[in-house]
């Protein structure tokens, strides 16, 4: 995630027991070969780099991910058949971000080993077709023979196990970890993360690359442009430049652009990313052993 997984949560969730992700979306490369270093020092556990394919250094990037042997590439915000077949010649595990089962289709076709179906709950940039995480995930198992890992609106480990009764093989989860002591973001951001009820987030400018964000001055400004038919032009005019890095990086919580998903209506305290990945693997066995035990790993004899 922009501005909030850097090698420090990467590193924490890895150690955790989870896969952390590094997300390169917002950084220049020789700050992604920093972090990458960073994270292999911090943790002996596998981790992720995310790579949102439409960024102006991708090549650089893909060549930095490469040399510094990361086992699995997340990509995102472009067409999946560009770089999957560079990245799998190079030893690499690929799985791309969709949020219809259209692209995950053109995902299987490219050759990626794995699709995360993210739905309209979630948080940052997101499909146009608003299909939550509730259609998506089945709409999506049943299109592709490669595993479906669910995102969007996923916190908590009785929403994991719901996503995992749809099909799904594994979670993505970002929100919740936006509001971790080890996310990037800022402190202020953090705060209003938690401070969200039902409602207070959108999914807007459609007409440019749709983002779900929280409601506040800037999304005012973009709304109120949007209501008089403004031009592309004119949005991209508005978003300007670093709105982004000003909203979550830099805690402008009026001025930038704050990034996040519905789901942050449920959160409450800013919490270790070891705890939280702690609280949903408990929540998910209580929420299975509920159900006569779906899902839970069978005992040995069993
Ligand atoms: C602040 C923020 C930044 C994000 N940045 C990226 C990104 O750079 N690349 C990407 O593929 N997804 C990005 N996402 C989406 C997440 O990776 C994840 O799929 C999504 O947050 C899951 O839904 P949830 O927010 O309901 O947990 C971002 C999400 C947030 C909240």
């Amino acid at each position: 995630m922009i501005w909030a997984s850097g090698w420090k949560l990467a590193s924490a969730v890895s150690n955790a027991g989870g896969l952390g992700i590094i997300g390169a979306g917002s950084m220049y490369p020789d700050v992604l070969r920093e972090h990458i270093q960073k994270c292999k020092a911090a943790t002996a556990m596998p981790f992720a780099v995310n790579l949102p394919l439409l960024y102006p250094d991708i090549d650089q990037l893909i060549q930095i991910i490469i040399e510094e042997k990361v086992p699995i590439v997340f990509t995102s915000a472009g067409n999946p058949k560009t770089w999957t077949a560079t990245l799998k010649e190079n030893g690499i595990t690929v799985v791309h971000v969709v949020s219809s089962s259209k692209f995950a289709k053109k995902s299987e076709e490219a050759g990626c080993d794995a699709v995360v179906a993210e739905g309209f709950e979630a948080g940052g940039h997101n499909g146009r077709e608003e299909t939550t995480t509730m259609v998506l995930i089945p709409a999506v198992v049943t299109s592709v023979n490669i595993p479906v890992i669910a995102a969007g609106g996923i916190a908590t480990g009785s929403q994991m196990a719901a996503a995992f009764a749809l099909g799904a093989e594994g979670v993505q989860v970002g929100s919740r970890f936006v509001a971790s002591e080890e996310a990037s973001s800022h402190i202020n951001f953090k705060h209003a993360v938690i401070a969200t009820t039902e409602g207070d987030t959108v999914l807007t400018m459609k007409q440019l690359t749709p983002v779900r964000l929280i409601k506040n001055q800037f999304y005012q400004q973009v709304s109120a442009a949007e209501q008089r038919c403004a031009t592309p032009e004119e949005l991209k005019q508005i978003l300007g430049r670093a709105r982004a890095k000003k909203g979550m990086f830099e805690g402008e919580l009026e001025e930038g652009e704050l990034e996040i998903g519905q789901v942050s209506a449920l959160l409450k305290e800013i919490l270790p990313a070891a705890t939280i990945v702690a609280d949903m693997w408990s929540e998910f066995r209580e929420t299975c052993e509920r159900m006569g035990g779906l899902f839970l790993p069978r005992q040995a004899g069993t």
